[in-house]
């Protein structure tokens, strides 16, 4: 696992975004050079935690250095229940943060869909989706003060799939700021992709900023893997990068935070 120190969140995002455009330019080449015919699959997040990098992808895309006309999207997750033009549905959020300012061609995204007849057939179809679409190369995702990724609450299976999934109270009142604060607003089921669904992407990146998701970063880095922190899924993968600032890094030991350091001044596969 790499873990990035950046000094705040606007360096996070840059870094993210820098990451993400580098990994999908690579793509681009191999598919100029013929070794690919398929797009870029790229899995992402919803919340405050991605909004810096997809304005700095958007900035990268006006100043065309980034298309996006070779990548497949699928988002991490949806409420279940409330309209698709739901100023608070994912859907809204993704198009109007980013969809609607990149030259993504609209089929090539895929957002669950919380208003599906039968729930469970829409989460079904979606992990054949992203089989289809060859899995997923890059799945970025923000986490939870609790150490959640996507919905996957504390207690998650760490094999788990795509599917249906009950808020926490913890989770209602941190996203009830996006509902006027109202907790009750706040849809109690979601869709969601699972942890096993993160994890069988080619790699991870999760975005980690402020204070009130370090004990979450504590509990990624420093503890051992446990389904009631979901996040510490990525000690298991083989190519898992955490992006955070130094507010999140305030429960790790200074040696922690010194040895990954270390580590990232000497790799080549920084993005900034
Ligand atoms: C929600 C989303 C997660 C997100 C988390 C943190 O629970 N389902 O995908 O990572 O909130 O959100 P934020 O980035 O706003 O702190």
């Amino acid at each position: 696992m790499r873990l990035i120190v950046r000094p705040d969140y606007e360096a996070v995002s840059a870094w993210a975004a820098n990451h993400l455009a580098r990994r999908i330019g690579e793509h681009e080449a191999r598919i100029a050079q013929g070794q690919s015919s398929r797009p870029f699959v790229l899995g992402l997040p919803t919340g405050s935690s991605p909004e810096g990098m997809y304005r700095k992808l958007i900035e990268l895309h006006k100043a065309g250095k980034l298309s996006f006309r070779n990548v497949v999207t699928f988002n991490m997750d949806e409420y279940v229940g409330i309209p698709e033009s739901h100023p608070q549905s994912y859907h809204t959020f993704m198009w109007d943060t980013l969809f609607s300012h990149i030259d993504i061609p609209k089929a090539n995204v895929h957002i669950l869909n919380g208003n599906a007849k039968d729930l469970e057939a829409e989460c079904a179809a979606y992990e054949a989706a992203i089989l289809a679409a060859g899995g997923i190369d890059l799945f970025v995702g923000g986490v939870g003060a609790d150490g959640h990724i996507a919905f996957n609450e504390p207690g998650s299976s760490l094999s788990s799939r795509t599917r249906v999934k009950t808020l926490t109270r913890d989770t209602k009142v941190m996203n009830a700021r996006f509902f006027g604060g109202k907790v009750d607003s706040v849809p109690s089921t979601a869709l969601t992709v699972g942890v096993g669904t993160v994890t069988d992407a080619r790699e991870v990146l999760i975005l980690v900023s402020g204070l009130a998701k370090a004990r979450a970063l504590h509990h990624a880095i420093e503890e051992g893997v446990n389904h009631l922190w979901t996040l510490s899924c990525l000690q298991l993968h083989p190519k898992a990068v955490l992006v955070c600032d130094d507010d999140a890094t305030m429960e790790l030991k200074v040696g922690t935070v010194r040895y990954f350091r270390e580590i990232e001044a000497g790799n080549i596969d920084n993005s900034l």
